[in-house]
């Protein structure tokens, strides 16, 4: 088939490539003629592994005109960001907007136009669908919408998009969706139609349920800290009833990256916007937003006064295999650390230069460098964190670094 993708991101890249992959003909669209120089040099300008050998393997087309993407196309991906806005309105819908209403000019033969950027339960047959066919252009005759909501993790997007859990496939009316659920047809996998609402509701309440996991186990892993119980322990022994399964039981920091507090705010938002309270969602973002602040109280436990000391932070993006440091739980530590006249010494393998552009004022080196401070915090459980020398050192572990329990003082935050 013959496809674009607008918005050369981080989904709209990985669903690209593996599509151009999968066979067909994709054409990748971006204002930012940087990324595109660089996806034309068969390079992306993100660190997702797998991307840049996909890239290089079937080249993708990649140009900045809409309109010829479009034109030489049937099927077009909503892939642009709809980032943070303010806390009472969390989602800039702007970006999506404007090339929703640029779309609408150029269709001259009947395209199908499917949304991927996540947005809130509504939004495309409210907003979208209106500014498609706001100059004369009519829904079935022109064009056609669906919403097709993305689960990528990062570090696994390429494996999450080749082998997803499901595909999600909301329309306005039945039928619209019939050239998507062909494109996906051998993805083996479940493939659920249903309306343009549910679809994106199915995104936001997936994403609100992983956080809401997390902020339970971490729950569960404070009381465990304060009972001398091992939270992995519990979580383990949770994780063979198959209703509550293993997975996302890790307590420790808490969950960052851009989408899953970015995706609560908003359904929170929403929620409130329709005049429900959503007591729940509410609890999990703040548990998350505090979960950080218990490594401070940790190490005080062992250095109450923390101005002039020297301290180490290993790990800065928000997990491992991604040099994302959006919503990181390292924000908030650093920032308590500077806040307490410390000096902050850091090491990451891969979000050094992501995490600099937002602290330029604390020491960056390398891991055994952080291991000379006073005392380590340990913020990502990143492989090469499991073959370190921590022995004679104070280590405090957010993310179960085992190796670490070889020091002469560890404490765990959740064990
Ligand atoms: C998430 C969703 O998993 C994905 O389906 C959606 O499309 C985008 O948002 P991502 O943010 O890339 O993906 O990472 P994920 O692996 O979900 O981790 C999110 C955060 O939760 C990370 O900070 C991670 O450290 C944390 N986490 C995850 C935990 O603290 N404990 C866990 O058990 C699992």
């Amino acid at each position: 088939m013959n496809i674009s993708i607008i918005g050369a991101g981080y989904v709209g890249l990985v669903t690209g490539a593996c599509l151009a992959n999968l066979g067909n003909r994709v054409i990748l669209v971006d204002v930012d003629r940087e990324k595109i120089e660089s996806v034309k040099r068969g390079r992306s300008q993100i660190y997702e592994p797998g991307l840049d050998e996909i890239l290089r393997a079937t080249p993708v087309e990649a140009t900045h005109d809409l309109a010829y993407a479009v034109e030489n196309t049937s099927i077009s991906f909503i892939c642009v960001g709809t980032p943070t806005n303010a806390p009472e309105d969390p989602i800039d819908l702007e970006a999506i907007k404007e090339l929703i209403r640029e779309m609408g000019e150029t269709l001259n033969s009947h395209h199908l136009v499917v949304v991927k950027s996540t947005v809130p339960p509504g939004t495309t047959e409210n907003v979208l669908l209106p500014l498609l066919g706001s100059n004369g252009r009519r829904a079935g005759r022109d064009f056609s919408i669906c919403v097709n909501p993305e689960f990528l993790r990062e570090g696994s997007a390429m494996k999450d998009f080749l082998h997803p859990d499901r595909i999600i496939i909301g329309e306005a009316k039945g039928g619209d969706g019939d050239i998507l659920a062909k494109l996906y047809q051998d993805f083996g996998c479940p493939i659920l139609r249903c309306d343009l609402r549910t679809a994106e509701m199915i995104k936001y309440a997936s994403n609100a349920f992983l956080a809401t996991k997390i902020s339970f186990i971490n729950e569960i892993g404070n009381i465990c800290k304060m009972l001398g119980i091992d939270a992995y322990k519990v979580a383990e022994g949770m994780g063979y009833d198959e209703r509550i399964n293993s997975k996302f039981l890790n307590a420790g920091l808490g969950f960052g990256g851009s989408c899953l507090p970015k995706d609560l705010k908003a359904l929170i938002a929403k929620s409130r916007g329709i005049g429900y309270e959503p007591r729940i969602l509410e609890e999990t973002l703040k548990l998350n937003e505090e979960q950080p602040l218990r490594m401070i109280a940790l190490l005080k436990r062992h250095l109450p006064s923390l101005k002039d000391r020297r301290i180490g932070i290993l790990g800065l993006a928000f997990k491992p295999n991604t040099d994302d440091v959006r919503e990181s739980g390292a924000i908030k530590v650093v920032k308590a650390l500077l806040a307490e006249g410390a000096m902050v010494t850091a090491y990451d393998p891969k979000a050094l230069d992501n995490f600099r552009k937002l602290f330029p004022g604390i020491e960056y080196t390398a891991a055994e460098e952080v291991l000379k401070c006073e005392a380590i915090l340990i913020l990502v459980e990143w492989d090469e964190f499991n073959h370190l020398d921590y022995r004679g050192k104070v280590v405090i572990d957010g993310r179960r670094i085992t190796k670490a329990k070889e020091a002469i003082i560890y404490e765990g935050v959740c064990w």
